[in-house]
């Protein structure tokens, strides 16, 4: 059974298997938690992301982790939040529904995810928790038994008390 945690932390100091980045469609790197990853890399991240020719909003891109202790980044694009009416939510899930599909190829057994597109790109925090969330547990449900470990790191104290709240009452 695959444990869904929530925990405050730099993402960039996990060990685990990967971490996912919400990255730009660039895939050139850029501020916020794309920024941090790519500093705790090394330059050689981003001479493997350049060979990856970009990647489109929803889509997931996977390279090493080189000097992180993730062995793995699974490089996404969220949307930019518009108001809702563009299909944002629906790009948000396949995030993190691509993302576990590449973590599955690559027997990845524990994945962290950051909170993709509440900053910079300005999704509502509480629907983007809600959507992560969703798009986890409907993968899981298709594919059993394949993750140990499933994280959602917050840097912000109120998404950590978002998803905290969003966990346990899936639990009860
Ligand atoms: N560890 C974990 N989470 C982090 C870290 C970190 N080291 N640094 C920032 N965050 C959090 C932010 O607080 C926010 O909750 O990651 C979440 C996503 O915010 P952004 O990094 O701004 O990402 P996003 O909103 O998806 O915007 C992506 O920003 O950095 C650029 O190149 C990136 O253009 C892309 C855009």
């Amino acid at each position: 059974m695959c444990q869904l945690i929530a925990l405050q932390t730099d993402i960039t100091r996990l060990r685990v298997d990967a971490i996912v980045n919400a990255a730009n469609c660039s895939l050139l790197g850029g501020g916020g938690v794309d920024g941090a990853i790519h500093r705790a890399a090394g330059p050689q991240l981003l001479q493997a992301c350049r060979a990856l020719n970009g990647c489109r909003t929803g889509e997931a891109k996977i390279t090493p982790g080189f000097n992180l202790p993730a062995q793995f980044v699974i490089h996404t694009p969220g949307p930019v939040w518009h108001g809702g009416k563009s299909q944002e939510p629906q790009l948000l899930a396949s995030c993190y529904t691509r993302a576990l599909e590449l973590a599955l190829n690559y027997q990845a057994k524990t994945v962290a995810f950051p909170c993709i597109s509440t900053g910079v790109y300005g999704f509502p925090h509480e629907l983007a928790a809600q959507t992560a969330l969703s798009a986890v547990r409907q993968f899981l449900a298709l594919h059993p038994n394949t993750f140990e470990k499933i994280y959602f790191v917050c840097f912000l104290e109120t998404d950590l008390a978002i998803y905290q709240k969003l966990l346990e009452k899936a639990a009860c």
